[in-house]
Order: structure tokens, then sequence, then C-alpha cells
């Protein structure tokens, strides 16, 4: 039987070898267990064999184990950090997997297109210095209607084919109504705009939906013209559009405005060219909003002086004004709730 301190020198040795050799990470942990094996690595059994060495010798044969012990430890660190630098591919390669794929995508929710369109024209106004209001979906017929200058039973109402609810109550068909319900609470100057949902009896198409949005401005203050009115939407529509794109305005008739303009944009999915084109009929123009000076008998509804103020007001259709925008020849993809047509708008 060799002595004590050869079998440790030999173990050196015979460690030594193995730990240069270890290529992966299976034959370093052999080492481990062989070397540091809890019942029958070689250290364990050294320490067993320490209990019969003659006290004389015990505690140099003590720390010859210990120092041999302490040089597995670190000669197996070292292999494990040789064969690290090494491991995410070959540790990859042995699991059957391919590092030249690309990633898998994780998609993480965003905000609805529609939303980051209102978003961008409220942007727009608050830079102009207007303020955002909102108003109720379900409305009476005094804020609808009468207070907006449509008597009872007015043929005007049939433009807007209501939903009605009971009573006195329906579903706003416009956000024109919010005018009327800040007028009655601010003093001019005024100059706000109200986004919002709006219903309406419409059999859907690509252009129509029973329920859509609106955004609703309104300045009333002294000295208010219709160069107002038309410099300001001009500067909103190229803002939202881009300088190129020709705009038109057409006049138009709303009993809560007079004079009323509408306001149509050259139409983006087809660029006047499609005769068939679903969005624009072939015409090669899109309305996308109404606009006017605001009426005086409106103006007085509400106690504000016509003689003193004046104000004009529009409503944007934000589905319609949006799809052109983004060049979507279908209002319904907005409400279709469809991934594969949403994840294409917002923060990828
Ligand atoms: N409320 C109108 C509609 O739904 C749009 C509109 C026209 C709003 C003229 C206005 C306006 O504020 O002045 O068709």
């Amino acid at each position: 039987m060799p002595s004590l301190t050869d079998r440790i020198e030999g173990l050196r040795r015979a460690f030594e070898e193995a730990a240069g050799k270890a290529a992966d990470a299976k034959a370093l942990e052999e080492l481990r267990t062989a070397f540091l094996g809890r019942k029958k690595g070689h250290l364990t059994l050294l320490f067993e064999d320490l209990k019969s060495v003659p006290a004389g010798e015990k505690r140099e044969a003590g720390r010859l184990i210990n120092e041999l012990k302490q040089a597995v430890s670190a000669g197996l660190e070292a292999v494990e950090r040789r064969l690290g630098a090494a491991r995410p591919a070959a540790a990859a390669a042995s699991a059957g997997e391919d590092l030249t794929l690309p990633g898998r995508r994780r998609y993480v929710g965003t905000p609805h297109p529609l939303t980051l369109f209102e978003e961008e024209i409220e942007r727009i106004f608050l830079g102009m210095g207007f303020t955002v209001e909102e108003g109720p979906e379900i409305e009476t017929d005094y804020y609808n209607f009468e207070a907006l200058n449509f008597p009872p039973h007015h043929p005007a109402r049939d433009k807007w084919d209501t939903l009605f609810i009971e009573g006195d109550l329906l579903l706003r068909t416009h956000t024109s109504p919010v005018q009327v319900r800040v007028m009655e609470r601010t003093k001019p100057p005024i100059r706000i705009i109200c986004p919002g949902r709006v219903f309406r009896h419409e059999t859907p198409d690509p252009t129509h939906l029973p329920m859509f949005m609106q955004v609703e401005g309104l300045v009333v203050d002294e000295g208010v013209t219709f160069a107002h009115l038309k410099g300001t939407l001009e500067y909103f529509i190229r803002a939202l559009f881009g300088e190129k794109l020709k705009v038109r305005f057409r006049p138009s008739f709303f009993p809560f405005t007079e004079p009323s303009a509408e306001v149509d944009i050259e139409c983006i999915v087809c660029g006047g060219r499609d005769a068939a084109c679903r969005v624009c009929g072939g015409s090669g123009w899109k309305e996308i909003l109404g606009s006017g000076m605001v009426h005086p008998q409106v103006l007085k509804n509400v106690n504000i002086d016509p003689e003193k103020y004046s104000g004009w007001a529009f409503g944007l259709g934000i589905d319609r004004t949006a799809m052109l925008a983004l060049g979507i020849p279908e209002m319904r993809y907005f409400y279709e709730n469809d991934l594969r047509f949403l994840r294409q708008f917002g923060a990828k």
C-alpha cells in the first residue's frame, strides 16, 4: 500500500491530467464526482483514511489533503470557465437548436389605431391653444337637436338617422351637443375640441358604421370670422396629411351654422383613378368634416350675445379621416379586433 503522501501526489497528477482533457460539461461533472463526490469521491476516502494515520503524522497528512482539495476545487472552476466561454453554442447544438434562426417575436399590446389617431388630432389642436372637453353619449333631444337650432319635426333632422332610446333620450348622432354644454357653462373666449363616439341608424358599408367617432371643434370670441375657420382647418389638415394633399371647401347646410361648409380631401385610397373606388365612389374626393359659423340662434340659446360674439365650429369623422390617412379601404377593420390588422399600428 503506497503511503498517504504518495497517494495524494498520484491523485493530484491524475486530476490535472483529466482536467486538461475535460472537453464538455459531462466530463466536468464526472471529474467533480470522482474527486469531490460525498460518498466515494477520492477526497472523502482520503479523509476517511486519515483516521488510521498515526497521531504524529496526522497534522501534516491533513494539511496535504486539504491542499489537494483546494487545488481540485480551483481546477474544476478553471475547467468550468474554459467550457463556459464556448457554452451557449455548444449547449444549443447538443440540444438540437439552430442558433441561426431569427428570434421569436413577443407582441405587447398597443393602443388602438383610432386612439393613436385621435391623440394625433388632439396634439395638433392643443398646439393651437385648444383644450379637450367631453360630453355624454346618451343625450336628450334638446342638446342633440333643439339647442342646435333644429325645430321639432324639422326635416333637417332626417339627415341624422337617430337611434332613439325612450322618451326624450337618444344616442347622440354627432358631437355637436357638447358645444352647447360647453357654451352653457363657459364664458367666451372658448377654444375647445371634443372627441367621442356617435351613433346612427346606418347600414354598414366601407365608409359607414352605426357607431363611429367624431371630433368637434368650437371657437367663440369677439371678432371671429370665416377666415379663422378656413385658416385653422387648413393648418390642421396640412399638419395631419402633409403639405401636398388637395383640400376643398364646399358650401353646405347645417341648421346650427350659417354659412356652412364641408371639407373634402382627395381620395388617398384610389387617388381619383378608380371609377369603382369603394371609398370615394370614383369622385376622387371624400368628405371628412362639416363646419361653419355658429348660428346666432345657437348663441342665443346659451345666453351668449351674438351682437358681441361670433364663433366657428366643425365636426370631423375620425374613422373616415384615419382611413384616408392610413390608406385603409374598409372602416369595419377598425372594429373587428383582428390582431393581424391591429398589430400594424403603434409601437412594434
Ligand atoms: N355635426 C355635424 C355632423 O355630424 C358636423 C358639423 C357640421 C359639426 C358643422 C359642426 C359644424 O360643429 O359647425 O354631420
